[in-house]
């Protein structure tokens, strides 16, 4: 097991931030403590920063952009090559730092780290693909070009759900665009971030190009939102903190990427493949403890499978392992902290006092706070707390249902629209209620939904743009049309 002053001999686990290419504390010195999930050890310290160094770092952003900017595509996206492959050549100590300040276990943190790493390398090929067009003009002696060019400096607020790939989801697209960034990293899990920042620089990406400031989120929000000079923030976390973010950011009418709460729905109907319902339920439900905006949150199966799905569910969800994510063979993690797992067990005590029953869950507990008992719930209903709001944790609470248009209709009962899932091996269905789901993202046979060629994103109150695929970079461009007038000869 890895202890923190072995992560600190890797290089990679540092205590400062980033600000023009210069790694240094806050003003006043000030820090925070940063604990690690499964044991409450404090691993180190982040500064704690504010409203001087979040200017600061939006100096340097600002400062960085123009020759950043004027680089060609193709020498971005070179960088960007060399800081993907050093995400991969340091993905054992990422992994590490990241399970030990974020909870998961190894193995899923190393999955992110290749998932992180893979937004570097899509955005790096996006970025050499960037094109404007040429308009067909009123007169002879006309022409109209539509150009994209980088929207400026950007801010990146991001969640400690994802340490990783939160993180490069938002800043390479920024940075192939030819933006600038300031990030500032979930005050709970840092260190994978300045990590992250660390590889940039080894990998050449100029001073300045990325900022990183450590701190408690309002202050360093509030300068980031209102500053005139950052053009476009794009944030990942609560339906509550994006509106806040949103109104902050008016007065600057700033660009907006909001990836918020989610309420997923995950229907499986009579005629689908049990075992494969099961397969995805699980990649859905219990990846990171259930700590994931697309996780599925209510899972609606139909009357005639519901026995036999619950039955393999119960059997899938009772070999979970709960502990330490460093321990061999841990599947589920700590929650994140207190705060979290007494949101769960409040979910499982309402929806048991309301008529619900657990199906299944893993013998023994772990006999500490920091850990929430995976459980499946049958008989749940609509009026329990589960059914609206977004639990974050390892809990999978079974809806019955009788028929299609009901299945819909309650998937679609919430004003959440991120992600949603559905199980069936009939065609004409497949299509009927893919159209009919009101939901950003649709998986039909599968429950993986993120993954950088696709675009990422909800509708309603899950927010607005979208992350990855294609559509992921023009999040970060502006078209501006180039009228060239009174040519001659033509
Ligand atoms: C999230 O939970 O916000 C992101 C999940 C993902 O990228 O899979």
């Amino acid at each position: 097991m890895l202890m923190s002053r072995d992560l600190r001999a890797t290089g990679l686990l540092v205590e400062t931030m980033l600000i023009g290419g210069a790694w240094r504390g806050a003003g006043d010195g000030a820090t925070l403590d940063v604990t690690d999930p499964a044991t409450g050890a404090v691993i180190g310290t982040i500064p704690a920063a504010g409203a001087p160094e979040a200017e600061a770092a939006i100096a340097a952003a600002a400062e960085a952009f123009p020759a950043w900017r004027r680089r060609t595509a193709d020498d971005r996206a070179t960088l960007l090559e060399a800081w993907h492959r050093l995400i991969l050549d340091h993905a054992d100590t990422l992994a590490a730092i990241m399970t030990a300040e974020q909870g998961k276990p190894l193995a899923e943190a190393w999955g992110e780290i290749g998932y992180a790493a893979s937004f570097v390398k899509w955005f790096a090929g996006e970025g050499r693909r960037i094109a404007g067009h040429m308009i067909p003009a009123p007169t002879t002696d006309r022409r109209i070009l539509a150009t994209r060019e980088p929207v400026g400096v950007c801010a990146a607020i991001t969640p400690w759900n994802f340490p990783a790939a939160m993180i490069t989801r938002k800043v390479a697209p920024a940075l192939a665009a030819g933006c600038t960034v300031v990030i500032k990293p979930s005050e709970l899990t840092p260190y994978t971030a300045l990590a992250l920042g660390k590889l940039a620089l080894r990998a050449g990406i100029p001073a300045g190009v990325v900022n990183i400031v450590t701190g408690l989120p309002q202050a360093i929000g509030a300068a980031l939102t209102t500053s005139p000079v950052v053009r476009k923030l794009s944030f990942t976390g609560s339906t509550r903190v994006g509106a806040l973010l949103m109104r902050q950011s008016a007065d600057t009418l700033k660009r907006l990427s909001l990836e918020l709460g989610g309420n997923a729905p995950f229907l499986v109907f009579d005629d689908a493949d049990v075992d494969a319902a099961v397969a995805g339920a699980m990649a859905s439900k219990f990846r990171n403890a259930g700590q994931t905006c697309v996780c599925a949150n209510r899972l609606f199966v139909q009357d005639g499978i519901h026995d036999r799905f619950v039955a393999k569910l119960g059997e899938a969800v009772r070999a979970l392992r709960v502990g330490d994510g460093r321990d061999e063979g841990v599947t589920v993690g700590p929650l994140i902290n207190a705060a979290a797992t007494t949101k769960v067990a409040e979910h499982v005590a309402d929806a048991l006092a309301k008529g619900a029953r657990i199906a299944a869950a893993p013998d023994g507990a772990t006999g500490d706070a920091r850990f929430a008992r995976p459980v499946v719930l049958i008989d749940a209903t609509p009026d329990m707390r589960l059914a609206s709001e977004e639990t974050f944790g390892p809990v999978a609470p079974v809806f019955r249902f009788r028929d299609e248009a009901e299945a819909v209709a309650l998937a679609n009962a919430t004003p959440f629209g991120l992600a949603s899932y559905f199980y069936t091996n009939d065609l004409h269905r497949a299509w009927r209620v893919g159209e009919a789901l009101e939901f950003g993202m649709v998986g039909l046979n599968t429950g993986a939904l993120a993954m950088e060629m696709a675009p990422f994103g909800g509708i309603k109150a899950s927010g607005l743009g979208r992350e990855g695929g294609r559509e992921g970079i023009d999040e970060y461009l502006e078209t501006k049309a180039f009228h060239w007038g009174g040519l001659k000869g033509l």
